[in-house]
Order: structure tokens, then sequence, then C-alpha cells
């Protein structure tokens, strides 16, 4: 019988927590900036009692939230988002996958003033703004399938773009959904494949979609049908944005990897096309996956040798410029997102150890200029979660506002979310929460202004 204790995603910084808590009045270190206020919503996996999942992926949502008010932390929540998995309900039935059968664990939203929890191979959950779940969301049926738990909102539009990406035709399907929350436009991605499309990119004027060599793998038995292939080619697709860019889409060969996450995409002054994120190769992907599924040969995190690569597509020459562009293992990028789809100067990751174990965890500040690079060292036995930019009240420059990261801290046995000056680093707050928030995934800071003003 397997010694479900060894699970990796199920011990240490990723020990689910057991039930769900409200606390009011949470202590405050240094002074919170009263610009911040609204909530920080972070999800993860963090399955029931007595529930050993197959997969991390596969581990139910959870959302942990913490409100901040007029320089004022007034409570921490966690809620699991209550969708028919939560009950057991299986995702493949006799009519074909059930979409609203989700973990729901991967990320949380906020567009069009409607929090969404998302998972990617589901249709998102509606989630009231004190954590409660509403139900599945399909976008008043506009939305025919999966939806990427990656989504994009332009900075300049308003407009969320997103895709959902299927192991079986279509392969690729895109939307746009309108500053008002309204799916306006779907096509079908042409020449796309099975495989696995975690995130994409957006630039002011170009849809960037990316097929690495992971791909569907019915031969593959953890519950998450994919695996790494040769056969399957790494590829850019570069679509024009707008209601005919389907048909216009060209795609461009690179090297063998696998990327998770992009940091970001832009034209360049040339025209071309640069897109950057933490990329693994095989090696790190086997590593990976193994952390992923608890299997034997896994790496000590469950990000291994992942390392910021940078494409520079030039579509006039039809070729690609391709590097690692940093030697530090990160993942998690993030920016200030009124620069998402523009050049951006500043960069930030959550790091990781290096494959002996030197370096420990930290938040990385990335200035693509200077090719500066600084850490945020947090501590022994102390993990950071994806680091969220939110900008000063008035701000003018690139890095002018904050870092909010929740720290999980296993001597304490307890969390703290961390509020950093995003120019030098520094601990501006320190909110002490009152239990260990369980290491997640993604998340996101969402102003009161973004809400219904009536939400408590
Ligand atoms: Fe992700």
């Amino acid at each position: 019988m397997e010694n479900t204790a060894k699970k990796p995603y199920l011990t240490g910084h990723y020990t689910p927590v057991a039930d769900e808590i409200t606390a009011t009045g949470l202590a405050v270190e240094g002074t919170l900036p009263p610009e911040l206020t609204g909530r920080l919503l972070r999800n993860g996996h963090n399955p029931k009692p007595g529930v050993t999942p197959t997969h991390w992926f596969k581990g139910s949502g959870m959302v942990h939230g913490i409100r901040l008010r007029d320089g004022r932390a007034e409570w921490y929540r966690n809620r699991w988002v209550h969708t028919p998995a939560l009950e057991g309900a299986p995702y493949m039935t006799e009519k074909g996958p059930d979409f609203t059968a989700s973990a729901a664990g991967t990320h949380v939203i906020e567009h069009a003033g409607r929090l969404l929890a998302l998972c990617e191979s589901n249709f998102p959950f509606e989630l009231t703004p004190e954590l409660e779940t509403v139900g599945a969301f399909d976008f008043d049926g506009k939305l025919s399938g999966m939806m990427t738990a990656h989504p994009k909102e332009d900075p300049v539009t308003g407009e969320l773009h997103f895709f959902g990406s299927s192991p079986l035709p279509p392969y690729l399907m895109y939307y746009v959904c309108d500053a008002k929350g309204e799916i306006v436009h779907s096509a079908e991605v042409p020449q796309a494949s099975a495989s696995l499309k975690h995130d994409f990119a957006i630039t002011r004027r170009h849809v960037v979609f990316i097929e690495g060599n992971v791909t569907f793998d019915p031969t593959e038995h953890s519950g998450i049908p994919y695996g790494w292939s040769d056969r399957q080619p790494a590829r850019i697709g570069v679509m024009p944005k707008g209601a005919d860019g389907a048909r216009h889409i060209r795609w461009y060969s690179v090297e063998p990897g696998n990327m998770l996450h992009v940091s970001n995409a832009y034209e360049d002054d040339e025209g071309r096309i640069v897109l950057e994120g933490p990329t693994v190769d095989q090696e790190g992907f086997r590593l990976s996956w193994n952390w992923w599924i608890g299997a034997p040969g896994r790496g000590a995190e469950p990000n291994a040798r992942s390392y910021i690569r940078r494409w520079v597509i030039d579509p006039a020459a039809g070729s690609v410029d391709e590097r690692i562009v940093d030697d530090l293992a990160v993942e998690f990028p993030t920016l200030n997102e009124a620069y998402l789809g523009a050049e951006n100067r500043y960069q930030y990751a959550v790091s990781f150890p290096d494959e002996k174990g030197f370096g420990g965890y930290g938040i990385a500040k990335y200035d693509r200029t200077t090719g500066a690079r600084r850490i945020h060292r947090v501590g022994d036995a102390r993990l950071p979660s994806e680091a969220v930019f939110v900008p000063a009240a008035g701000s003018t420059g690139e890095d002018d506002g904050y870092l909010l990261t929740v720290v999980s801290d296993l001597k304490q046995d307890a969390s703290q979310l961390l509020v950093l000056d995003a120019s030098g680093l520094d601990t501006v707050a320190t909110v002490h929460l009152p239990r260990r928030v369980t290491a997640g995934i993604h998340g996101s800071w969402v102003p009161d202004a973004d809400l219904d003003a009536t939400a408590s």
C-alpha cells in the first residue's frame, strides 16, 4: 500500500489545512499603505482530510483571502471552492467531460466585477467577495468547453483574452470577453495540436500561443493524461488580434522544452515579438512531473530546472532567436500589469533553491534594462507565494508599488502576508495570519473599486 505521507504535495509547505475558518482583526507590523484597500486572494490545491489525489493538480481548490482596508487587516478567511468534484463527482462521464467537475485550484481572478476560480480543464467557478461558491460560470452559454487558468486582461481595452486547450479536436479555442464580461468573439485556432498549453501571451497587436513537447498521452495514469514527447514539435503561434486573426496565425519552430508561465510579451521597435518565461528542458519536466505525481525520481522542488528563456521572433525574417537569460531557478513570474503586452523593465518571480539546495526561497526582481537582479530572501523553512504587484497611489514609475506575498512558515506553523516595496524589496508591513496558508499556485489583488461597493 502506498505511503501517502510521502506525497510531496501533501507534506511540508503543501500540507493541506483541514477546515474553513474566518478570523478578524489581524495583527500588523509596520504600516499598511491605505491604498491597499481590497482583497488579496490566493488559490491552491487543498484536498479534504483523508483524500489523496493521484496528481497535485487534482487536489480540490481552496481560496484564501486577506481583506485590507485603510491601513487595517480586517479579516482572513479560507474556503474550498465547492464544486461537484469536491464531493467526488468524476470528470469523465458517459456523455463526455463534465466541465463543472473542477478542482478549481489553479487561479482566482476578477473580471467585470466577477470573482472566478479557475482550472484549465473546466468551466470557471464564480465566488462571492466573501469567498462563498456561487457556481459554475459559462459566460451565459458562450463558453463551449474548458478555459485556461491564465486569461489576460488587456490593460488598454479592459478586454479579457483567453483560450481553451483540449487534448482532442478542436484543440484550441480562442475567446475575447469585453470589459463588461460578455464573450464578444470566439474562434477555433487552426493548425494547433494536442500540446499542453497552460499559459499564453498577448501583446498590443498579437496573441501568442506556446506549444511545447508536453502533449496528450493516454498511457499516463496519474489522472492527468500528458507526457513529454520528442515527436511533438515545439512551436510558437503568433496570431494578429481581431476577428479575422485566426486566418493569419503563423507558427514558428523553437527548441524543445516546456513553458508553464509567461513573464510577458511585446513588440519591440523593429516589429519583432519578444516573449519571456520560465521554461524547463526534458529533464526538468521529468523531475517536476514526478514531484507533481509523488513518484520516485522527482526533484526536491515542484519546479525543477526552471529558467527564464527569451524568444525574439522576427516575422520579416521568419526567424526565432532564443536563449536562457538567467541561471536562477524561478517560477511564478509577475509584473506591473499596466505593462502587460508592452515592453516592461521590471519583472518579479519566486526564486527556488538550486539543485544542490543552495540559495533558499525568495522574491526575485529583475531589471531587464541593466540586467541587474536582486533577491529578497524570506529565511529558512519559509516559502513565499507568487508576488502580486499593486501600484502605489498616484504611481508614475513602473516599480512604484508593492509586492504582496504570503509566506508559509514551517517553524512557526503560521503564515504572514508580506508587503514589500517593489522598488527596493524592503518590507513595508507584515500581516500575521491565524494559520499556515497552504503553499499554492496563483492569486490576485482585487481592489474594492473593482467589486460591488456594498461588499464587506
Ligand atoms: Fe499556472
